[in-house]
């Protein structure tokens, strides 16, 4: 007998089909059922089918909803930050850009500072309530990057921190370790490159956080290729996947390194050229975009569109940070993928479900029998109206 059932539900996305990357024709098949239902046995889903034959079959009464989508995937996040970056912001709103006040030892550099400074459990709660504001926006699993620390200790208590937010959150975190996110002030280039190989990928590896991935900023001002792929090689050896933020600002061929790695992902991707869109399109590593950085930065958006029509599989995030990126919805990101880059509403739903799970190496963001009982109801009558609201739609129940 079923714990409860939702239905009936005017129009449910199931993305059944199994896990793993989809591309193509698969992106545009959200498995959607009308007038369905679905049945919940300890907390997981035993049953999704159509309302009247669920609801006669265990004379339940259910709980009608309208939209109903599996919980929302964000596969970029850095929501382990102390301080803020107001000032900058108003700084690029006056013309300054990213990169010039990066330069001046702002950006990344000042998020280091305020962080390090944290106590671990200032920065637990701050990742704790980012990520619950995000669960309540629709977001049922979250990456987070250890991404501001830049030291050993410092990176370990960002992982600790991780650890510790998971127990004050209904949102699933996925740890990923980024300690190749910008060159620390305390280090030759050369020694922090040796002490990231030698002593932080080792500490992140054998963390209780267990990050499953290796990330790094290939970047002019940041990580040259030939240094993100010793960052990442040495990651590899110690069982940390790579991913990389690549073609932000400069298409200098990291995407073809990652791919060549056999990397999990490719995030950001703005500036992706013909070559690294064929290297994608031929990998089995996800494209993952953020329009909330193009959005939130002023820049041009990736091609979402010639990306997936070359055959990439491309996943969503936010990229929730303090410089790049005060986007946490992942509504707001699907609205902005299907209005700025052309995607359509399933595309951008399967990207910021089954994709952006894949992204992140996990199983979710589809409704199917065994799966976990994750999913989200949406005031509103169908993924187009999702869509239409971006702006400000949340969800009328988060189910995790
Ligand atoms: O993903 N690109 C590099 N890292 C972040 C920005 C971090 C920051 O500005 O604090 C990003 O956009
Ligand atoms: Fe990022």
């Amino acid at each position: 007998m079923p714990d409860y059932i939702i239905g009936p539900i005017a129009e449910l996305h199931t993305l059944s089909g199994g896990s793993g990357l989809r591309r193509g024709e698969r992106m545009r098949d959200t498995g959607v059922l009308h007038n369905a239902a679905i049945a919940v046995i300890d907390d997981k889903i035993a049953e999704v089918g159509n309302a009247d034959e669920i609801l006669k079959k265990y004379d339940l009464s259910g709980n009608p909803a309208r939209l109903v989508t599996p919980g929302l995937v964000d596969a970029h996040t850095h929501i382990c930050w102390a301080g803020d970056r107001a000032d900058e912001f108003l700084r690029r709103a006056q013309g300054e850009s990213y990169q010039e006040i990066a330069d001046k030892g702002g950006g990344i550099l000042s998020t280091m500072r305020a962080t390090r400074e944290a106590s671990v459990d200032d920065l637990a709660q701050n990742i704790a309530a980012r990520a619950s504001a995000m669960f309540e926006s629709g977001s049922t699993t979250i990456e987070v990057k250890a991404s501001y620390g830049l030291s050993i200790d410092a990176c370990k208590r960002e992982l600790d921190a991780t650890l510790k937010a998971q127990d004050s959150t209904p949102a699933d975190l996925v740890p990923t370790f980024m300690g190749a996110h910008a060159f620390p002030p305390d280090h030759s280039k050369e020694e922090y490159l040796d002490l990231l190989c030698a002593e932080l990928i080792p500490m992140a590896a054998a963390h209780p956080a267990k990050a499953k991935f290796c990330d790094v900023f290939c970047e002019v001002g940041a990580f040259s290729v030939e240094e993100s792929e010793r960052v990442l090689q040495s990651g590899m050896t110690y069982g940390l996947k790579p991913k990389i933020h690549v073609d932000e600002f400069n298409d200098l061929g990291g995407v073809e390194m990652a791919c060549s790695l056999g990397a999990v992902s490719c995030d950001h991707l703005l500036v992706t050229g013909e070559t690294g869109k064929k290297a994608l399109a031929e990998s089995n590593t996800a494209a993952v975009l953020m329009p909330g950085t193009a959005f939130y930065l002023g820049k041009p958006y990736a091609d979402a569109r010639g990306l997936v029509d070359a055959g990439c599989a491309v996943a969503l995030g936010t990229d929730y940070n303090p410089g790049s990126s005060m986007v946490r919805s992942m509504a707001l990101t699907i609205g902005l993928a299907v209005a700025k880059q052309g995607l359509t509403p399933e595309e951008a739903l399967t990207a910021a479900t089954v994709n952006s799970a894949a992204a992140i190496d996990i199983d979710a963001g589809r409704i199917e029998p065994g799966m976990p009982a994750s999913f989200v109801a949406w005031p509103c009558a169908s993924l187009a109206e999702f869509a239409w609201q971006f702006t400000y739609i949340q969800p009328e129940r988060v189910y995790n």
